[in-house]
């Protein structure tokens, strides 16, 4: 594995899962033995917060000299742009297809240049298989495939009791915690998906 890949996490919302997704890859990551640096460059900072209390737990998430640095971006524009996703080796989008959420990060994917959007992959989140959620990611999925660059990866369905958990820190790793069976299938194919595009 290259060493030093970044990652943005990265979204124009607030609410739709980066925070999420920055602590499950990190957990995913980590579970597989890979050292892993976290920058939280939202000034809410929640990811900051999850590392703080696992800390109080006693276990160590991000390190220096780390494999991949996980950026929890505040979202798509300002310092974040050049400082980070500018930057990153993987641009990971989550969002809920919801169409008010959708215009606003299609508008934002297809404003950037194209060495850029070659780098974006979409995860669609909080998916409760409604039809408006579908034809949301069919439509970004048609998109992306227009502008032959990026992608829209397997998405993460809406799990109250599986993923809010996550981020209050705890003393073991989420993968090491009993899943059922559909939260460990949808992590299993979304970070084996981000494992390829990442060697
Ligand atoms: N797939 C999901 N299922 C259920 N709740 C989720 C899911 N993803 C995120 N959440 C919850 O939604 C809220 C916002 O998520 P968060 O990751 O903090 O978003 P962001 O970092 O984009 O603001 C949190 O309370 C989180 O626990
Ligand atoms: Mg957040």
């Amino acid at each position: 594995m290259t060493s030093n890949y970044l990652v943005a996490v990265t979204g124009d919302k607030g609410g739709v899962g980066k925070s999420t997704v920055t602590a499950l890859y990190a957990e995913w990551l980590l579970y597989h033995k890979n050292i892993v640096q976290i920058i939280d460059a939202d000034p809410n900072q929640s990811t900051q917060t999850w590392i703080d209390k696992c800390a109080e737990f006693g276990r160590t998430i991000s390190q220096k000299d780390a494999h991949i640095t996980i950026v929890d971006t505040a979202g798509t524009s300002g310092s974040s742009l050049i400082k980070y996703i500018r930057n990153a080796d993987l641009i990971l989008v989550p969002f809920k297809p919801h169409i008010a959420d959708l215009e606003v990060i299609v508008g934002w994917y297809l404003s950037v240049k194209e060495s850029l959007q070659e780098r974006v992959a979409f995860i669609p989140n909080m998916l409760s298989n409604t039809k408006e959620q579908r034809t949301g990611i069919n439509e970004l999925k048609t998109t992306v495939s227009e502008e032959g660059r990026g992608q829209v990866l397997t998405g993460i369905g809406e799990r109250k009791a599986v993923y809010p958990p996550l981020l209050n820190g705890s003393d073991k790793n989420f993968f090491a915690t009993k899943l059922n069976e559909a939260t460990k299938l949808e992590t299993q194919k979304l970070f084996n998906t981000i494992t390829t595009l990442i060697k």
